[in-house]
């Protein structure tokens, strides 16, 4: 797996059950019996996302969901069918390939292709296979990303721009900052990275995770999914989870834990996972809209200004993600970092 097979080279040895190193331990599956099936996180068409309708939709999912859909979002058709394909002829590169990107062969840290969350601490692997593209710049993104998706995935991520730009000035408009600028962009949507993510068929996905619960450590996340689903949302405070149902043409969109910061608890960060599927392979694209890693984070001036009391601390970027990436995901408590 470690050696550029991936989670991809063992589906494909069409073993009748799963081999040890992906049995989860229960608590880290998903519970069947704890999704509700009737409820549904909201689909907001962005049409108009002037229109003080659409703004308190999209600030009132960020409030109790943390998790929506967005249709008519200004992303052609035709970029996002670019992307999914691209990723689908990333991920079916031959293992010698695929090898070149491994951390320990890539000529850039910001280039990795990886098994699992974190195969270094990970006891039991997730069932996915990912390529995680740290933006810097066109120049160094044409150098060293992956020649069959590079122009695809950095066309499908510009494109995004405005989309990213569009949601974060509403949703800062809620928290009553009139507009996005130089002071607050930065650290709003400074840094990027985009991610390529393929569940291959599993043989006892009961037993397995794709992705184990976690919350994102950015501001924002636009998540591309294709058309097979599996990813599932936890209810905001309780332990109930949602699905989230492919719908077409849309992008899903998530609060990270940045932004529950910023906001000061008022937009959520919660958690989701993936489960694993039996039938299709399933692939998936998030864009993470971050602060820059040189960024002190924590709520926003305008925001304690109102006389709330501050629920977390300031704390540096970079040293939050150093956090996060310290050991095996497990749930939300990545943000206990930042009290
Ligand atoms: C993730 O949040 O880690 C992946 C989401 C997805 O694949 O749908
Ligand atoms: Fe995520």
């Amino acid at each position: 797996v470690d050696e550029g097979h991936g989670v991809k080279g063992v589906s494909e040895l069409n073993l009748k059950t799963l081999p040890e190193l992906f049995i989860q331990p229960v608590e880290r599956r998903l519970d069947m019996k704890k999704v509700l099936p009737d409820e549904l996180i909201p689909v907001i068409d962005m049409s108009n996302s002037d229109d003080p309708e659409v703004i308190k939709m999209v600030c009132d999912a960020a409030e109790k969901w943390g998790f929506f859909q967005i249709i008519n979002h200004g992303v052609p058709l035709s970029i996002i069918e670019d992307v999914k394909y691209a990723t689908h002829k990333f991920f079916n590169l031959s293992t010698n390939e695929k090898k070149k990107y491994l951390s320990q062969n890539s000529p850039t840290k910001n280039v990795r292709f990886l098994t699992s969350f974190n195969p270094e601490v990970d006891k039991a692997y997730e069932w996915k296979d990912h390529l995680s593209c740290f933006y810097v710049s066109d120049k160094e993104a044409l150098e060293f990303w992956p020649s069959v998706c590079k122009h695809q995935v950095l066309e499908y991520m510009k494109t995004c721009d405005s989309v990213i730009k569009t949601l974060l000035k509403v949703l800062i408009t809620g928290l009553g900052i009139p507009k996005l600028d130089e002071t607050n962009e930065p650290f709003l949507m400074g840094s990027k990275r985009i991610n390529l993510n393929y569940y291959p068929i599993c043989p006892n996905p009961e037993l397995s995770i794709g992705a184990s619960g976690h919350s994102d450590v950015s501001t924002l996340t636009i998540l591309l999914q294709d058309h097979t689903g599996g990813l599932y949302v936890r209810k905001h405070d309780s332990d109930s989870w949602v699905h989230v149902p492919p719908v077409k043409e849309s992008l899903t969109i998530n609060i990270g834990d940045a932004l529950q910061i910023m906001s000061n608890g008022r937009y959520k960060s919660v958690e989701h996972k993936v489960i694993a599927n039996g039938q299709e392979n399933r692939i998936s694209v998030p864009i993470f809209v971050n602060p820059r890693p040189s960024d002190v984070i924590g709520p926003l001036p305008e925001v304690i200004g109102q006389g709330e009391k501050a629920l977390y601390k300031n704390v540096l970027y970079s040293d939050y993600v150093k956090h996060f990436f310290r050991k095996s995901v497990n749930g939300k408590d990545t943000v206990d970092f930042a009290k």
